[in-house]
């Protein structure tokens, strides 16, 4: 790492799973990023997030893939290797990604036992409610946490008609609440709220032990997650929900112009930067 960042302190204290519903109590903000390689996971952590999320966005954001949905385990395996190999305080989830555990709790545990296994993460994270439900059970019995993700889950973008706000009147909002419900009581640790009614999403926080970790879901969630490269301004266009904290992109194709344009002007490498010995 170079002289300019702010390496985690080896005195901070990792976060683990109890921390969470700890915050919750407390009324403390949770805050989770994806992360999806090693240099980008070490700034993240140095920044105090409290959880790095080696997400199955990987597919769309670093594999150009235009849904998560071809996203297997050995794609998520080596990032959530690296990125648990050098975060030394935030608590790292990997995605189960598609295809991966909806046959069954035998399934999802074989898939969340390797995950654990070859990566170092400390939980797993798996979308759907009730229809999960055993899968969670499973997983957690066996002492695996787990994350669920409800609301829009994009897994399941082609039969929710693409990315839609779920949850919307009082049925889909009362579907939701039970689906929130009944992950808790599997065992969730957590539960992310994807494109949700700010209402809906506030009332699922009130009703649940275990935090909301909210992306376009309001500021009454418990917690709020963003995909770095939305965050850091990476790439053009941003979901209306993600804040753009830096231009980033911009940033590094300005850096890249520099550089090319210093080698084909002879200007690079000058002095400074050989061995004139
Ligand atoms: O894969 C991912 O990045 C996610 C977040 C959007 C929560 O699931």
């Amino acid at each position: 790492m170079s002289a300019h960042t702010k390496p985690t302190p080896a005195s901070a204290k990792k976060v683990r799973v109890h921390h969470l519903a700890a915050a919750k109590e407390r009324g403390e903000k949770i805050t989770m990023l994806t992360a999806y390689d090693a240099v980008t996971a070490a700034l993240l952590d140095a920044s105090g997030v409290d959880l790095l999320l080696v997400g199955d966005s990987i597919g769309n954001v670093m594999h150009g893939h235009t849904t998560t949905l071809p996203v297997t385990v050995d794609d998520m395996i080596p990032p959530a290797r690296a990125v648990a190999s050098v975060a030394k305080r935030a608590l790292v989830v990997v995605d189960l990604p598609f295809g991966s555990y909806e046959a069954g709790p035998e399934q999802a545990l074989a898939t969340g036992v390797r995950m654990m296994k070859e990566t170092g993460v400390a939980a797993v994270k798996l979308e759907g409610g009730t229809r999960v439900a055993a899968q969670i059970r499973a997983l957690t019995d066996a002492g695996i946490p787990v994350v669920a993700h409800l609301g829009f889950t994009p897994q399941s973008e082609h039969a929710l008609g693409g990315h839609r706000v779920q949850g919307r009147g009082d049925q889909a909002a009362e579907v939701l609440a039970d689906d929130a419900l009944a992950v808790q009581e599997a065992g969730a640790i957590a539960v992310v709220l994807e494109m949700v009614p700010v209402d809906v999403a506030a009332r699922i926080t009130e009703i649940l032990r275990i935090p909301t970790i909210g992306i376009g879901a309001g500021a009454q969630c418990d917690g709020q997650v963003l995909v770095w490269t939305d965050m850091a301004g990476m790439t053009d266009w941003t979901p209306r929900f993600a804040k753009r904290y830096a231009e980033l992109g911009r940033a590094l194709q300005q850096a890249a112009e520099d550089y090319v344009a210093e080698v084909k002007k002879g200007r690079f490498p000058d002095d400074a930067h050989s061995f004139l010995e």
